[in-house]
């Protein structure tokens, strides 16, 4: 099984990649842009031709597509270039609730690009992932450190995922997809939490309390565009601060643990693991977990996950009009082959 991963320098790649490593499983990357080095191919999602060429020779491809105005159309020539290659199976790291009918920008695009995938003629996995517990190490990184974290929901419950977790799971699915053809698994963490509650957290293990903000939507849109973010991207950015105004939430999803075969790792390990990036001290001993800096290496072993806080608002009227009563949002049993 000849495995590559794109978007291999973000966040998720890169986790992939390392748990990819910890497991002895060998996997090509894909670069948008430089030069290829050994083990890693160069094609950008806008260059059909340079694509199909990177997939040559490839069995299964992880789909990691970037935030940007046409990361749907991204995904039609990459689906186009992988069944030209003769790839035998993807895997899209897609968003719990993306859904072409969505009310909020990038969730609309998440689901227009599962479509894509579905219809695309290759067999195909996707993975839901909740939101990363690694945005307080990214984008909100310099708000930890300042001592208060913006949100325009603060009390709304989310189930944080460590992209670790994430990475894992993709794992499993691409070192055997064909139990996984055709099937959408939703990843989510070990627990329901609040920023109020995950600020508890990351303030704890760093010895400084934070203040937690609330903010309004288009304050969280003003601040994209300060920070020089393009309109249009920062348009679908802030669409998930409107979502999260509005009360989007999402519960645990217990199959989460059996794809990844292993405890999973909840908010106080990953706050503790990641100490050093808001200037606290590594964790020395939290359940045999290491101290790891800002990589995404994945250390082998992580404490058992004890629920710490539950908070999960009731969401607004927009958000309960658009959400079905049960059951998924995306049914994937409608695209069975
Ligand atoms: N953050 C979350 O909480 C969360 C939750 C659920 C799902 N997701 C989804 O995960 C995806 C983003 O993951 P991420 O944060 O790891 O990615 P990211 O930081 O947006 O990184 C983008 C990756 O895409 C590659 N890339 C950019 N432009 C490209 C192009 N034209 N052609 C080929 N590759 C290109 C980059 O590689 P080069 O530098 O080599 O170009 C980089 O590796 C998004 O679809 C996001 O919605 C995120």
């Amino acid at each position: 099984m000849r495995i590559l991963v794109t978007g291999a320098s973000g966040p998720l790649g890169r986790a992939v990649v390392a748990e990819f490593d910890a497991l002895g499983v060998e996997a090509l990357t894909l670069r948008g842009r430089g030069d290829p080095a050994p083990g890693t191919r160069v094609a950008s999602f806008r260059d059909p031709d340079a694509l199909a060429r990177a997939f040559d020779g490839v069995d299964a491809v992880l789909l990691v597509f970037p935030i940007e105005p046409d990361m749907a159309r991204m995904a039609v020539d990459a689906v186009d270039a992988a069944r030209r290659a003769g790839v035998r199976h993807l895997v899209r790291i897609g968003a719990i609730h993306g859904d072409a009918h969505a009310p909020y920008a990038l969730l609309r695009e998440h689901g227009r690009i599962d479509r894509i995938v579905v219809e695309g003629g290759v067999p195909w996995t996707l993975l839901h992932t909740a939101g990363l517990m690694q945005r307080w190490t990214t984008r909100l990184a310099a708000q930890v450190r300042a001592g208060t974290v913006a949100s325009t929901e603060p009390d709304a419950g989310r189930p944080w995922v460590d992209v670790r977790d994430v990475a894992a799971a993709a794992a499993t699915v691409l070192a055997d997809p064909s139990p996984h053809a055709g099937r959408v698994h939703r990843i989510t963490g070990p627990e329901v939490l609040s920023v109020r509650a995950f600020a508890g957290i990351v303030g704890a293990a760093i010895g400084r309390p934070l203040r937690v903000e609330r903010v309004t939507p288009e304050a969280a849109l003003a601040a994209l565009l300060a920070q020089g973010v393009p309109p249009e991207r920062a348009a679908l950015l802030a669409s998930l601060a409107r979502a999260s105004a509005d009360g989007l939430t999402a519960p645990v999803e217990p199959s989460t643990r059996r794809l990844i075969l292993r405890p999973q790792i909840d908010a106080r390990t990953f706050a503790r693991d990641y100490a050093p990036v808001w200037g606290g001290e590594a964790a020395r001993s939290c359940g045999g977990a290491q101290s790891r800096s800002n990589t995404m290496s994945l250390a082998p072993s992580h404490s058992t996950s004890t629920p710490i806080g539950r908070s999960c608002s009731r969401p607004s009227t927009i958000v309960r009009k658009w959400l079905p009563a049960s059951g998924p949002i995306f049914d994937a049993n409608e695209h069975e082959p």
